[in-house]
């Protein structure tokens, strides 16, 4: 199949938007694309300066996703916190930091991983953004998502889950569970705790590594 069949195939399961990265063979040719990260970028100074929503009113500056973008398995969290909002990467505050500490723990390393976040300015006093600021910010996430291709996306609480999946989560009952992407259906969305709500309910604890582990054994094929 030809490049524009593969998309109109495409468009017909639901995977609207495709990002050819690297180097690909086109017709017994090889041809060079920008690489994952040269695109994450370009998408970044994009909207680097957005001012969609009132959160850029009091935000010190964007935060983008960090990590690996050739990793099979994204995190996305609800928004950056004081310290991502200094720093400009998400989770290195306390939250991230434990986070960080449970993916060493179950060998699959933060450098190894991408992280990244639903709404990219901080909300103030660390509120959830709301459904106008998420409805704003989620074009961006959805196009980062299509860049990376991961085979897995793990929602870090019910605010990404809700903003991945468009509808109401109940973190408790839906954690540890798959569903399909709505916008590429071969990309699986994985639930569980966000890393804060952990550390304010240390007996959740078990869960949360219960959830890790199992979806370390998803993204390696075992399940
Ligand atoms: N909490 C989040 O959801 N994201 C961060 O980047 C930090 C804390």
């Amino acid at each position: 199949m030809g490049v524009k069949e593969t998309v109109k195939a495409l468009s017909v399961i639901g995977i609207g938007e495709i990002y050819i990265t690297g180097k690909v063979k086109v017709g017994g040719n090889v041809k060079s694309y920008p690489n994952k990260r040269q695109v994450l970028r370009a998408l970044f100074d994009s909207y680097k300066d957005c001012t969609k929503c009132d959160l850029h009113k009091s935000r010190r500056q964007v935060v983008f996703g960090d990590g690996n973008p050739d990793s099979p398995v994204v995190f996305v969290g609800e928004a950056p916190g004081e310290e991502e909002d200094i720093q400009g990467k998400p989770f290195v505050g306390r939250a991230g930091r434990y986070l960080n500490e449970q993916l060493k723990r179950i060998g699959m390393p933060r450098e190894t991983v991408y992280i990244t976040n639903v709404n990219k300015c901080r909300p103030p006093g660390n509120r959830k953004p709301n459904y106008i600021e998420m409805q704003a910010c989620l074009p961006y996430l959805r196009k980062e998502l299509s860049i990376i291709n991961p085979k897995v996306i793990c929602c870090l609480g019910a605010t990404a889950a809700e903003g991945i999946l468009g509808k109401k989560i109940q973190i408790t009952k839906m954690r540890g569970q798959l569903f399909p992407y709505p916008y590429n259906p071969s990309v699986k969305v994985f639930l569980t705790f966000h890393p804060a709500f952990i550390l304010r309910n240390l007996n959740a604890e078990g869960e949360f590594i219960e959830d890790l582990i199992k979806l370390k054994e998803i993204v390696k094929g075992g399940l």
